[in-house]
């Protein structure tokens, strides 16, 4: 029987080629955080490709806002950073240890103009079509992802990986995709972010997404202010090119229908 760890090896070898050994070093180095403090009481650490990957969104300004996968709150602090006058975020987390966390992060961090505009609900994403649709200009779907940054420094969590693990992300990332897209209101903009090194969760669940609405969004170009690669759908940023930032994986979507 094969050992775990070469299990997720082989598998990310058979992906990155001549690229993993960089790519598994630089995954186990520790991550570079910026600190942001635009707008806020104090300035809060995220990893650079977060802090990317949140202002493809664009500036949030007197839009309506929806942050389906929250906590802890970093890129909702950023959302909130340009919020304008009229502006309001629904930061979303369905996990309520997690949300405690979340909530302590905004108050910490918020002046209170922005945090009285900034609500906090405990919904699953996944399901967001049954409470609301066509609501929001803006939407930041940052979903649960396979984060092997995470997974490669936690044994256990290696130990019982397999590829398996992979597909049922892929798989509700884009149940959670397709509320978002029901949650946007017509020409709204949906963000949809993954800090996973594959493209089965990144690209792959547009391209299911497009397949599903043909004629549901357009994708659109996305800049960023740190080396990203570009793909098919979006960009994604990986720490052996990217001083030690990411992973993630960004792509931005409108959809379509005009406003009104
Ligand atoms: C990648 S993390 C979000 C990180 C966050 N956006 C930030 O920048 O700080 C994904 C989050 O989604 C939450 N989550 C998982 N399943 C969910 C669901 N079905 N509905 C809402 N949130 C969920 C997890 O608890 C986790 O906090």
């Amino acid at each position: 029987m094969k050992r775990a760890k070469p299990v997720f090896d082989d598998y990310y070898a058979g992906v990155f080629q001549e690229r993993w050994p960089a790519l598994r070093a630089a995954l186990e180095k520790p991550p570079a955080p910026a600190a942001f403090s635009c707008g806020l009481l104090s300035p809060y650490c995220l990893d650079a490709a977060s802090l990317a990957a949140a202002r493809a969104l664009g500036e949030t300004g007197g839009s309506r806002v929806l942050d389906m996968c929250a906590a802890p709150g970093g890129k909702t602090l950023v959302l909130a950073s340009t919020l304008g006058p009229g502006g309001r975020i629904t930061a979303n987390e369905r996990s309520a240890h997690r949300r405690r966390r979340l909530l302590a992060v905004l108050d910490a961090h918020l002046p209170p103009e922005l945090r009285c505009r900034v609500g906090v609900t405990g919904r699953d994403a996944a399901r967001w079509g049954l409470y609301e649709q066509n609501a929001y200009d803006s939407v930041l779907l940052d979903a649960p992802c396979s984060s092997e940054r995470h997974l490669i420094l936690n044994p256990k969590h290696l130990a019982s990986w397999s590829p398996a693990r992979i597909r049922h992300l892929a798989q509700q990332a884009y149940a959670m995709l397709l509320a978002a897209l029901a949650a946007a209101a017509p020409g709204g903009r949906v963000l949809y972010s993954v800090c996973a090194l594959c493209a089965e969760e990144g690209d792959g669940v547009i391209l299911r997404a497009r397949e599903r609405l043909p004629e549901g969004f357009a994708v659109l170009e996305t800049g960023c202010d740190i080396p990203s690669e570009k793909t098919l759908f979006g960009r994604k940023v990986l720490p052996d090119r990217a001083g030690g930032a990411g992973p993630m994986y960004f792509a931005l979507l409108e959809k379509r229908g005009g406003k009104g």
